[in-house]
C-alpha cells in the first residue's frame, strides 16, 4: 500500500482511533490534513508522523463555520482531497427512561450531522479525484445494547449514510465505507464520564463480551481503515467492517 501524493483529511486525529490511523497513514506517504481540537495533542501526533510533517486543523464539529474551515482550509492548503476519514465522535450513556433531548441534540450533532455536512463539502472535491470515505461507526450500529441509546443510534444512522452515499457517488467512482469497531482502548470511555474503577472493570469485561476475549487497540482498527481506503480495496464500497473480535456475531447461551 502507498499513499504518496494522496492528500487524507481525518478528523479526530489528535486521540485514539484517529491518531494512531494518522501515524499509519503518514508512514504509507500521505499529505495529511489531521483534525481535532486539542492543540496539544495534535502536536504530539505530528511529531509522531514522519515528513512531510501533517497539517493541522482544529475545529468544534458542532460549529458548522468549524466544520467548514476544515475542509476549506484542506483545499487551500493542498489544491485537492483524496481521502476523507470521518472519525471524530463522543460516546455518551442514556437510556429512553433518563436521557434528554440536549443529550440526543448533541449525541447527533458530534456523531451524525458534522459527517453529514462535510462529507457534502469533501464529496465535489473526491469525485475529481475519484477518492474515497472511510466512516468510523461502531459495533453499536450493527447491534442494540441498553444504556447507550443515543450513541446506538447514532453510529446505525452512520451504517446507513455508509450504504446510501456510496451507491449515489458510485458512477463517479469515489468508494465509501465504514469501521465499526467494538470496544477499542482509547479515551472515549473516560471522556464519557466514567471513572477509573469502571473503566478497568468495562475493559476487564470486554473479555467476555468479545469472542477474542480482549477489546482491541487502536492499531488494529487503524490498519483495517487504511486498507479500505487503500487501492487494495478498490472493489469495495458500501460496506460496514466490524473490527470487533466476533463482538458482533455472539449470541447469548
Ligand atoms: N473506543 C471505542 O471503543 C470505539 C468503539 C467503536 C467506535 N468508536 C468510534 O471511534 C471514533 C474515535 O473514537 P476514539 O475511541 O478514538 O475516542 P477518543 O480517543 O475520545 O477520540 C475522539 C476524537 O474525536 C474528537 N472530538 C470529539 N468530540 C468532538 C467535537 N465536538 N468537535 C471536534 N472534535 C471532537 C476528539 O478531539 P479532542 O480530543 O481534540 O477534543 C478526539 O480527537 C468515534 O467516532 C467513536 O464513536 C470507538
Amino acid at each position: 500500500m502507498s499513499f504518496v501524493g494522496k492528500v487524507v483529511l481525518i478528523t479526530g486525529a489528535s486521540s485514539g482511533i484517529g491518531a494512531t490511523t494518522a501515524v499509519y497513514f503518514s508512514q504509507l506517504g500521505a499529505l495529511l490534513s489531521l483534525h481535532g481540537r486539542n492543540i496539544q495533542n495534535l502536536q504530539k501526533v505530528v511529531e509522531q508522523c514522519k515528513e512531510p510533517k501533517p497539517y493541522i486543523v482544529t475545529g468544534e464539529m458542532t460549529n458548522e463555520i468549524d466544520v467548514k474551515n476544515i475542509l476549506d482550509f484542506t483545499i487551500q492548503k493542498y489544491g485537492k482531497l483524496d481521502v476523507l476519514i470521518n472519525n471524530a465522535g463522543i460516546l455518551e450513556s442514556g437510556t429512553i427512561q433518563n436521557t434528554s433531548l440536549e443529550q440526543y441534540n448533541r449525541i447527533f450533532d458530534v456523531n451524525v450531522k458534522s459527517i453529514y455536512y462535510l462529507t457534502m463539502l469533501a464529496v465535489p472535491y473526491l469525485i475529481k479525484t475519484k477518492g474515497n470515505i472511510v466512516n468510523v461507526s461502531s459495533v453499536a450500529g450493527t447491534r442494540a445494547f441498553p444504556g447507550v441509546l443515543s450513541y446506538c443510534m447514532s453510529k446505525s444512522a452512520i451504517d446507513q449514510f455508509t450504504r446510501c452515499v456510496a451507491l449515489e457517488l458510485a458512477d463517479k467512482q469515489v468508494r465509501v465505507n465504514a469501521v465499526n469497531p467494538g470496544v477499542i482502548i482509547t479515551n472515549l470511555h473516560r471522556n464519557s464520564g466514567m471513572n477509573e474503577e469502571k473503566l478497568k472493570a468495562f475493559f476487564d469485561h470486554s473479555k467476555t463480551t468479545h469472542a477474542l476475549g480482549r477489546p482491541g487497540s487502536s492499531d488494529e482498527v487503524a490498519k483495517t481503515i487504511v486498507f479500505l481506503a487503500s487501492d487494495d480495496a478498490s472493489f469495495i464500497t458500501g460496506q460496514t467492517l466490524a473490527v470487533d473480535g466476533g463482538r458482533s456475531v455472539m449470541c447469548p447461551r
